[in-house]
């Protein structure tokens, strides 16, 4: 059974590094000792078997979720324990569905299930199965035993930086684990896919706004092999009647504005930069200061240029896209805001938010950073009437600084 101690255990000795909490994913291998790290995997293994163990008790409730209800969508979610995968299985479960998340914990967090479960505890609304997505009799093992009417596919590793170091953990955790769960999909006639796609698939795309056919030529493995997974989802659907909906989402920044859940940091990916987590470093004292690399961009002020979108309007876009998917086709889109904010302009913005003096310093460019990117959101809005609604970056970053002040070292 996926997610039992037994399949578990299994998986740890077959399966790929991604399971082992040394060395990979918490990086513990280099920068402390052996000890160290076998403590943290002997208390993280500990955490989620009790975990687990609370799960198990209730049968009656597992029952539930292999069964269709009337009525009501079973999603599962991949990656639900990550970031915008937890804040998804929220609002899917707040407009009633029922889902599963599947999740290995190598970057999630256990604290944003639990919360999902304080929140939602009657039996047949949420189910948490720990399983990797590169184990593939897992993931049949999950379709063969739970009734999915949908999938929204959000598991992946996602730094720019860290695919440069590591090509190959990328094409195996992105494109190869996507092919895996669509083959089960396919075996067990799930018809819905959502995929979470990203704006690294333009590359550096000459001309601004970025449309949906603004050329794909991706310059990192993260881009490339989110592209491929695109390419194996687009030819599928040529010869199926699955319904997919690739979504292409700019930087996703924020929290839930009722701060029930968070962007819990990741201290040991903190030099790949994600700049809300830096920012709330450095306000929390965590980081010495932030550094902004190159001034003389061809910009508004000479910093580079992002289009930030919140995670509660991306998840916005994610149920919009599931109402409106439609067998045998598949619907790209855009998810931004269409307007660029510069890191200047962001750094105050967190300043603002936060109400701390940081301390920045400029620095040159760093290679493989490119000027300006911003979306063109018009198809979105026009096929599936979306469009951002968080866009005041200051308030964003003010209910997202809130969740992290109270929780400096994320989920307990
Ligand atoms: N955060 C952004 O700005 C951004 C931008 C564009 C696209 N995306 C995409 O959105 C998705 C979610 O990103 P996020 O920011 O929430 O990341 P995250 O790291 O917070 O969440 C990813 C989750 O996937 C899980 N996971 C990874 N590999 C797995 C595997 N093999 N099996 C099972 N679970 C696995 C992790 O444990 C984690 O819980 C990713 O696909 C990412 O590429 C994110």
């Amino acid at each position: 059974m996926p997610g039992s101690p037994d399949a578990r255990r299994r998986n740890q000795n077959r399966n790929s590094p991604t399971w082992s909490f040394s060395g990979m994913d918490y990086g513990l291998s280099r920068a402390r000792s052996h000890m160290v790290a076998k403590v943290v995997a002997a208390a993280s293994f500990t955490a989620v078997c009790m975990f687990l163990l609370r799960q198990s008790s209730s049968t009656r409730s597992q029952d539930l979720f292999s069964k269709q209800k009337d009525g009501v969508k079973h999603v599962l979610v991949t990656g639900g324990a990550g970031f915008i995968g937890s804040h998804a299985a929220l609002r899917l479960l707040q407009d009633g569905r029922r889902v599963t998340i599947v999740d290995n914990l190598s970057r999630g967090n256990l604290g944003a299930i639990e919360t999902l479960q304080r929140l939602f505890p009657e039996p047949g609304r949420l189910q948490f199965v720990y399983a990797d997505l590169g184990d593939s009799k897992a993931v049949h093992n999950l379709f063969a035993k739970n009734a999915i009417d949908a999938v929204m596919h959000f598991a992946a590793v996602a730094y720019v930086g860290e695919s440069m170091a590591e090509p190959l953990r990328y094409y195996h955790n992105i494109t190869a684990n996507t092919l895996t769960v669509l083959k089960a999909m396919v075996s067990h006639e799930v018809k819905v896919l959502i995929y979470s796609s990203t704006c690294a698939t333009y590359g550096e795309p000459e001309k601004m706004p970025i449309t949906e056919v603004t050329p794909q030529v991706p310059i990192n493995p993260y881009g490339k092999s989110k592209k491929m997974a695109e390419d194996i989802i687009l030819d599928y659907v040529g010869t199926s009647d699955l319904a997919a909906m690739i979504l292409r989402y700019f930087n996703v920044i924020g929290s839930d504005p009722e701060g029930r859940l968070g962007e819990a940091p990741r201290p040991e990916l903190r030099h790949h930069g994600r700049i809300s987590g830096a920012c709330f470093d450095a306000a929390l004292g965590v980081i010495p200061g932030l550094q902004v690399k190159g001034t003389d961009y061809d910009t508004k002020d000479g910093t580079c240029v992002r289009d930030y979108i919140h995670v509660t309007d991306l998840v916005d876009a994610h149920v919009k896209a599931l109402d409106h998917a439609l067998p045998g086709k598949v619907g790209i889109y855009n998810v931004g805001t269409g307007k660029g904010v510069s890191v200047k302009e962001f750094v105050e913005a967190c300043k603002a938010a936060t109400g701390a003096n940081i301390n920045i310093t400029y620095l040159d460019r760093r290679p493989g950073d490119y000027a300006e990117v911003y979306s063109d959101p018009s198809k979105i809005y026009q096929e599936l009437n979306w469009s951002a609604k968080h866009t005041d970056l200051k308030n964003s970053l003010s209910t997202a600084w809130k969740w992290r002040r109270a929780n400096p070292d994320g989920y307990q």
